[in-house]
This record gives structure tokens, C-alpha cells and sequence, in this order.
């Protein structure tokens, strides 16, 4: 199979990326595949919870990072996670992206340095952590990578920061014509219980639709306490809720192998019509409904993030409720040649600016 390389990305902190990623290589790796986890967080809790002790380890992902850098084959370890192999994360990473500041194509340096070493090993997936900013550690995760798996948390305003990333996806796949496509989104730290976390999957189900996983990650003490035993969920609880749920996750992503495009009928249907703690939303053609009492600067909120989630996932807007906009400025420049992308249409150089405006 062709090599796919993932990266758990979200600018919101504490959203379940690290738990994801450690549980969804141990996961992919109990298929069969064989796994290279990166960990770009200075904190470098995948390292830990993967049982890498990252004081003694030899070389990080440091080492990737720099001019003179080393073959990752060196600087790959193994873990206690068989199938599970690991770049590790160090604090220094910090000093890291520091560095990166000075150095040409610094969004690319990790893909530049990467990929020739990698090209000779025999990884089926290669999953990267991120940490919780929009920086120039995350930015190298993602040229890295190919495809983007994207965790939310089920909690109030869950989405804040996706409009960032949306931004950052589209002027990547037009300024550095490398396009990384949103493999699925992962509602995490779901609570069945509460209208709370029903309502958050009811939001994150109506802007991305089919993009999110059936795979759902309950509250699960189980996981929570994984880390600190060293291990992943899939080894510490192997019959629990939470390893079912990176099992599920791990299938899911096996079976969205890129150029993977959702049947809109698929909707979610799991999500969204039989959990009893979300009531019935889905009319009978399957027709997606917003829960009516949705307050009002949260249904403007989603409105206006709607057609740039549309626009990522290339897909046409289906729902401008957006108010009028005014005329873009004149441009004096000429645009810069856009190459065809995967998976977002082309951003011009207007459209540009206000990406970053
Ligand atoms: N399903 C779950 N049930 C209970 N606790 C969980 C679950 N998933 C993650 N956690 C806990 O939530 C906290 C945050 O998770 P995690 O470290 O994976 O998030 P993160 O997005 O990587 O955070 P950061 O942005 O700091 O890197 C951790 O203490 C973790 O153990
Ligand atoms: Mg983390």
C-alpha cells in the first residue's frame, strides 16, 4: 500500500490530539501496519505515553530541524507499542522553532529533511503530534503531511480556532502548492450524558458532515489514566470503551485511503439519528436539520465559518446564510499562477489577503 502520513492538528490545546495519536498508531499497528509516530510537542507527552523515556533518548526530532540534519533512520527508536516505532519529541523544540525562524523554506524543513530517509523504510502510516498553536512546529507537521485528521472536543465553542486552520490549509495548498486534505474529524471527550456534548456533535456534524468520524471518544477514565502508565488505551484497558473507539477510528481511517470522497447521503447517520442523546434530527430523505434552539450568535458564528469549511473540503457551500459582503479591494498585483489543487479550489491573490487580513 502507499505510505499515508497523518497529522493530529488543532490549535485548541487539550482537545485529545496527543491521546489520539498514540492511540490510533497502537490501534493501526494491532491491524498489522507498521506505525512512525513524530512528536512535535516540546511536551512531549506522545514520547512519554509511548514509554520513550525522553530524558536518554540520543537524538528528538531536534535533529530534523536544523541545516546540517541527521537521517531520521537515526533517529528513529523503537517503543513498547509493537508495530510502534517513534521520532521523539524534546523541550527543546522550543529553541527549535526559534531557530526555524531564521532558516530558508522554514515551513518545509521537516518534509525537506524527511522524506529521502523515509522513502527507504517500510512504514505503512506515519502519524505527527502537533502542539496547540499555529507555529512554525505545526506548520512543518502539516507540509509533512498529506492528510489531516482533526480532533474536537465536545464541549462549548468546540470549533473556535478551525476557522484559523481552514485559513492556514488554504494558503499552504496555494503558496506552497502542497495540499493537506481533511481525512476525518474526531469528536473527543464525549459526554453521552449531557445535552451539552449532543448539542456540540450536532454542530460539528452540520459543518463537516460526513467528515466526522462514527468513531466517537466518550469521557473514559480509562484513557485519561493510560498516559501515566506508560501506555497506550489499546494496552492498558484492551477490552474498554475507549480502545473500541480507536479500533473504530483506525478502520474508518483505513477505509477514507485518499482520493476518498463522502456519499452525502452517508451523513453521519449514526450520529445523527440512532444515539438516543441526540434526538431525532434527521428528516425522513435524510435531510440535515439544525436544532432549533440553537442561540443566536452561535448560529451566526456557524454561518460565517460554514462556506471556508465548505471551500477546504472543496466542496460547494450549501448553506450561505451569511450577510452581505463588501466588494474586495483592487489588487494591483498580479495574481501568482495557481496550480491545480486535490482538494480546495484555487485562492486568489485578493482572496489571499483576506485569508490574512
Ligand atoms: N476520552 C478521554 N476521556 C478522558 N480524558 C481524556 C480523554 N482523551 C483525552 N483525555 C485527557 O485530556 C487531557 C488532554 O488530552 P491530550 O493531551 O491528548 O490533548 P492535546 O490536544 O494533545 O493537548 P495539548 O494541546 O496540550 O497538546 C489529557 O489529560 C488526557 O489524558
Ligand atoms: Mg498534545
Amino acid at each position: 500500500m502507499k505510505r499515508r502520513i497523518l497529522v493530529v492538528c488543532a490549535q485548541k490545546g487539550g482537545v485529545g490530539k496527543t491521546t489520539t495519536v498514540v492511540n490510533l498508531a497502537a490501534a493501526l499497528a494491532e491491524r498489522g501496519h507498521e506505525v512512525l509516530v513524530f512528536d512535535l510537542d516540546p511536551q512531549a507527552g506522545t514520547t512519554v505515553t509511548l514509554g520513550v523515556d525522553k530524558r536518554s533518548t540520543p537524538y528528538s526530532v531536534t535533529a530534523l530541524l536544523k541545516d546540517d540534519p541527521l537521517d531520521v533512520r537515526d533517529v528513529i527508536l523503537p517503543t513498547r507499542t509493537k508495530g510502534v516505532d517513534l521520532v521523539p519529541g524534546h523541550i527543546n523544540l522550543t529553541r527549535s522553532e526559534q531557530l526555524l525562524e531564521q532558516m530558508i523554506a522554514r515551513e518545509t524543513v521537516l518534509r525537506d529533511n524527511t522524506l529521502p530517509g523515509l522513502a527507504a523504510t517500510s512504514y505503512d502510516f506515519v502519524l505527527i503530534d502537533t502542539p496547540p498553536s499555529l507555529g512554525l512546529l505545526t506548520m512543518n507537521g502539516l507540509s509533512l503531511a498529506d492528510e489531516w485528521l482533526l480532533p474536537i472536543q465536545a464541549q462549548y465553542y468546540s470549533w473556535e480556532g478551525v476557522d484559523q486552520l481552514a485559513k492556514l490549509m488554504l494558503n499552504m495548498t496555494q503558496r506552497l502548492r502542497h495540499p493537506v486534505v481533511l481525512t476525518g474529524v474526531l469528536l473527543t471527550m464525549f459526554d453521552r450524558r449531557t445535552n451539552l456534548s449532543s448539542q456540540t456533535a450536532r454542530e460539528v456534524t452540520s459543518l463537516f458532515g460526513p467528515w466526522v468520524f462514527d468513531a466517537k471518544v466518550t469521557i473514559n477514565t480509562r484513557v485519561a489514566e493510560a498516559p501515566s502508565f506508560r501506555s497506550t488505551v489499546l494496552a492498558h484497558d484492551p477490552r474498554g470503551a475507549g480502545a473500541a473507539a480507536y479500533r473504530q477510528l483506525a478502520e474508518e481511517v483505513v477505509l477514507r485511503c485518499p482520493p476518498w470522497q463522502p456519499q452525502e447521503h452517508e451523513e453521519n447517520a449514526t450520529l445523527l439519528a440512532e444515539d438516543p442523546a441526540l434526538p431525532g434530527e434527521l428528516g425522513g430523505d435524510g435531510e440535515r436539520r439544525r436544532a432549533v434552539d440553537l442561540p443566536p450568535h452561535i448560529a451566526e458564528d456557524l454561518a460565517r465559518l460554514q462556506p471556508l469549511v465548505d471551500r477546504m473540503l472543496g466542496r460547494a457551500s450549501r448553506r450561505i446564510e451569511m450577510p452581505p459582503q463588501a466588494e474586495p479591494p483592487m489588487v494591483a498585483r498580479t495574481p501568482p499562477p495557481v496550480a491545480e489543487t486535490r482538494s480546495s479550489p484555487a485562492v486568489s491573490a485578493a482572496e489571499d489577503e483576506a485569508l490574512w487580513g
